[in-house]
């Protein structure tokens, strides 16, 4: 029996993610054209899946195995790591079939090791994997399996939140993400067919979030009446309050979720979307409304604008720990020196945007980063090195949305998402990714 195209799919995702790609990406990109629903469906399962559990794949492959993952061979540790996860986690599919799968294609690029894949898969214990970690030694190890994330990553999140807090956010990662809309015309003319089925927003009263279809599938989204975006990603967006009377630069614009979001909010502004990336920048290009002016530069340099901006953005890049149940690779390329590294970086696209800052202007800063790096630690150097900027509670702009009957009626508490005068949310506590926000004034 061939192997099946959603086993091949998910192999070459894999291998691809290994290389730097991201899963995301690749399982919507020209790769999986041609597929049925279900092949995508199982193939997205199985590449997420496995991404998700690595640390736990991992380990029950090296106890099969008698060595080390990283002394298995890249082909066989990558289809070692699809038939496990469908041994253990997928009730559905045959193990025959699982094993049979793995080891056809460990043939299909080397042929040697089809008979140790094959071996390995016939030994891989199918015991809960507390049962496996009760006689662990080493206890990071046995935290890392069991969650899954770098031992290095639920240490740090346990030192800054707390080790529950550590653990709940975790859990979060392991799971699949909400996935929430936005219409950018009126909900009725939007026509969605009726499997897809929708719940209000948890943050927003604009946003929804689809618990059931797939929104991508449908003519809807196709013709851009429906954006998908996480709703916290929303949420800073509206934190900026634009107007149309407001000149407005969104400074790392692309993929462009919030540019559109601020060109929807102040249809009469100008938005400026600035993007370093030229390829990038061409998407941007493609995909945004014509009231978006979309210029290629590097925003840690001077900004080659004669005129300042009343409301700026800076959704800067961040280590995006946020973001891992969506991003599950991330885990496991990000180092512990990235959030400082990063952190430089924020900081330099800060010192050359505020430059662009109009007196009584406002810059709303934002990552979907959860490391305080990246968050408290810039800003306080961002006005330490600048008297005449102050931070706006991020509350007291919440609470000027919730008066604009703009958040959503059930809303979590405030509490739960601000931090002293910052927007904190922590992944999974309000059904969307991990962000931090900071409102900054410059006086008049
Ligand atoms: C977090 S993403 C922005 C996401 C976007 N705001 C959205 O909601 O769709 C950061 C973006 O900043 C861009 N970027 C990175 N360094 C930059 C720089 N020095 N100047 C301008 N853009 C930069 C990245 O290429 C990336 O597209």
């Amino acid at each position: 029996m061939p192997v099946s195209p959603a086993r091949h799919l998910a192999f070459d995702v894999l291998t691809a993610v290994d290389e730097g790609g991201y899963a995301a990406d690749l399982l919507h990109s020209t790769w999986a054209r041609g597929l049925a629903l279900p092949d995508r469906r199982l193939a997205t399962e199985i590449v997420m899946g496995v991404l998700r559990f690595r640390a736990q794949l991992d380990y029950v492959i090296a106890r099969a195995a008698r060595r080390a993952v990283g002394r298995i061979d890249s082909v066989a540790l990558a289809a070692l790591r699809i038939g496990v996860y469908q041994l253990r986690f997928l009730s559905r599919v045959p193990a025959s079939a699982a094993v049979h799968e793995s080891v056809e294609m460990t043939k299909e690029h080397a042929p040697k090791l089809a008979g140790f894949v094959n071996a390995v898969l016939r030994h891989v214990s199918r015991d809960p994997i507390a049962a496996l970690l009760a006689a662990e030694p080493d206890l990071k190890k046995r935290r890392e399996v069991e969650f899954s994330h770098p031992a290095w990553l639920l240490e740090r999140w346990g030192r800054n939140f707390g080790p529950e807090m550590a653990a709940r956010i975790a859990e979060f990662d392991n799971d699949v993400p909400p996935v929430a809309i936005r219409f950018t015309t009126d909900a009725a003319d939007a026509a969605l067919p009726e499997e897809i089925v929708m719940a209000p927003g948890r943050l927003l009263r604009s946003a929804l979030r689809v618990t059931s279809g797939d929104i991508t599938k449908t003519e809807a989204y196709r013709a851009g009446r429906v954006w998908v975006q996480d709703e916290a990603s929303q949420l800073v967006a509206h934190l900026l309050e634009p107007s149309s009377r407001h000149r407005i630069l969104d400074a790392c614009a692309a993929p462009g979720g919030k540019t559109a979001l601020l060109a929807a909010l102040a249809p009469e502004a100008g938005v400026v979307a600035v993007e370093v990336h030229p390829q990038r920048a061409r998407l941007l290009r493609r995909r945004m409304p014509a009231t978006v002016h979309v210029v290629g530069a590097d925003a840690t340099r001077p900004l080659p604008f004669r005129r300042g901006f009343d409301r700026i953005l800076v959704d800067a890049p961040c280590t995006g720990t946020g973001t891992l149940a969506r991003n599950p690779e991330i885990r496991w390329r990000l180092t512990p020196s990235d959030p400082v590294r990063l952190a430089a970086l924020q900081m330099a696209i800060l010192k050359a945007t505020v430059q662009a800052l109009e007196p009584g202007g406002r810059l709303v800063y934002s990552v979907c980063s959860i490391e305080p790096e990246e968050g408290p630690g810039v800003i306080a150097a961002l006005l330490a090195a600048n008297s005449q900027l102050g931070i706006v509670p991020a509350g007291r702009v919440l609470d000027a949305l919730e008066a604009a009957g703009q958040l959503a009626e059930d809303h979590p508490p405030l509490t739960a998402i601000t931090a002293g005068p910052y927007l904190r949310i922590p992944p999974g506590a309000a059904a969307t990714d991990g962000f931090f926000a900071a409102v900054i004034e410059r006086g008049r």
